[in-house]
């Protein structure tokens, strides 16, 4: 059986091509938003606004689950693999306010036995009794933004914690009783060193979580960096860090997953994995995103609306728009993800996740070998090292 779809052909006009249904659908993932934190982070260009000393906790759960029930369309009787609970600060919650939306949603998709349910913290929103609460609410990860243990730096970051606080938090969140949980951290930063740089990475370590995900500080458009740029460390110093810094994990047995991921063995972040695998995921709340697939082929992107004040207007829809994927886009998506793996992904996967023959790389897979950037193997789909270290530039051959 095949389905009908209109795609935009290359020149601008409506063409038809058959959509083969999916031999199987992805795993479900849940990702919730809550876009308040306590101040805006100047190189910050998530969906994040400065909290009102009373955040509308309870009415924002009503409208996560009301979100959440216009989506249950798209579920198809499948568990949820894992939930993360991304911001914002989703720690400015009460451990009440979010066991409340956790039982909402288990009462609306059935959990997968052994789900992994992430929540982003901050230092500085960080209170032992929290933390343990949400431990008992099912919360098994956290993932803590440390960004740097330098105060110096934290402050040049405009955070609004400092050196002692991160590692204090760290310790707490084991004591809560997460023996499971990332550090963020960024190098690159105002006028680091390499030394700053592999000192942030040792303390790290001497913590001893789970994962690590190690960011480049970049400068996003909007943000107060990219109009008033800090003096960021030379290209050079850059190359080094990252070498190094990469040698140092690996020597203690982080072992790189993707371009920022590193991890112990067995602790990648599933949910991730997820993403990268080009599985499916439901997004709730201001500004989420959200990708789907249906039995009969088609592969549907939605996004919901930004600002918080009208995510909570119940004059306004949650949705603000949505996408279906048109049949030549789907090597591009597919590969801006699994690319980003370090080993690649099983090449079975692409079929299974795009309803697509492998034939469908055409020649942007021909060019790309060609300039050595990506191999396709009959059993995997990997950028080679140089593919990893230009990605983008891999990628245009897939663009349309
Ligand atoms: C969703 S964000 C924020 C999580 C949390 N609110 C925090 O700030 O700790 C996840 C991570 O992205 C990284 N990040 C944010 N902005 C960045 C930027 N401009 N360049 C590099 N990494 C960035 C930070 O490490 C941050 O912890
Ligand atoms: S705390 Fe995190 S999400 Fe909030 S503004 Fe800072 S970087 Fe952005």
């Amino acid at each position: 059986m095949t389905t009908t779809t209109l795609f935009a052909g290359e020149d601008g006009f409506s063409s038809v091509a058959p959509r083969a249904p999916l031999p199987e659908l992805p795993p479900l993932a849940l990702y919730i938003h809550i876009p308040w934190c306590v101040r805006k982070c100047p190189y910050c260009d998530f969906n994040s606004h400065t909290a009102t000393p009373h955040l509308p906790e309870e009415a924002y759960v009503d409208a996560l689950l009301a979100d959440l029930d216009i989506d249950l369309a798209a579920v198809y009787g499948r568990p949820l693999s894992s939930i993360f609970f991304g911001g914002g600060t989703p720690s400015l919650f009460s451990a009440k306010a979010l066991g409340r939306l956790l039982e909402g949603v288990e009462q609306r998709i059935p959990f997968a036995a052994d789900i992994e349910i992430t929540l982003e913290a901050n230092p500085g929103t960080f209170e032992q009794e929290k933390f343990s609460a949400y431990r008992t609410l099912g919360i098994n990860r956290l993932s803590i933004g440390i960004q740097s243990f330098q105060s110096a730096k934290l402050e040049a970051l405009g955070r609004i914690h400092n050196g002692s606080e991160a590692i204090r938090a760290a310790d707490m969140a084991r004591q809560a009783g997460f023996d499971n949980f990332n550090l963020d951290l960024m190098h690159g930063l105002p006028d680091q060193s390499l030394e700053e740089a592999l000192d942030d990475l040792r303390q790290a370590i001497a913590l001893k979580p789970t994962h690590l995900s190690w960011y480049q500080l970049t400068l996003e458009p909007n943000t107060v960096f990219w109009n008033q740029p800090p003096v960021l460390p030379e290209d050079d110093t850059l190359w080094d860090i990252q070498e190094a810094g990469q040698a140092l994990l690996a020597e203690h047995g982080y072992a790189q997953y993707e371009v920022s991921a590193y991890a112990q063995p067995g602790k990648a972040a599933r949910h991730n994995l997820n993403y990268w695998s080009f599985g499916d995921f439901i997004g709730i709340g201001a500004g989420a995103h959200g990708k789907l697939s249906h039995p009969d082929g088609r592969i549907v992107r939605t996004w919901k609306t930004r600002l918080p004040k009208d995510y909570l207007n119940p004059a306004k829809p949650f949705q603000a728009g949505e996408k279906l994927l048109a049949l030549d886009e789907l090597p591009f998506e597919f590969l801006m993800n699994a690319l980003r793996l370090t080993a690649g992904v099983d090449a079975h996967l692409y079929p299974q996740r795009t309803g697509l023959t492998l034939e469908s790389l055409g020649e942007g897979r021909r060019l790309a070998e060609q300039k050595g950037l990506l191999q396709v193997e009959p059993s995997r789909l990997v950028a080679t090292p140089q593919g990893q270290l230009f990605l983008n530039d891999l990628l245009q051959y897939f663009l349309i």
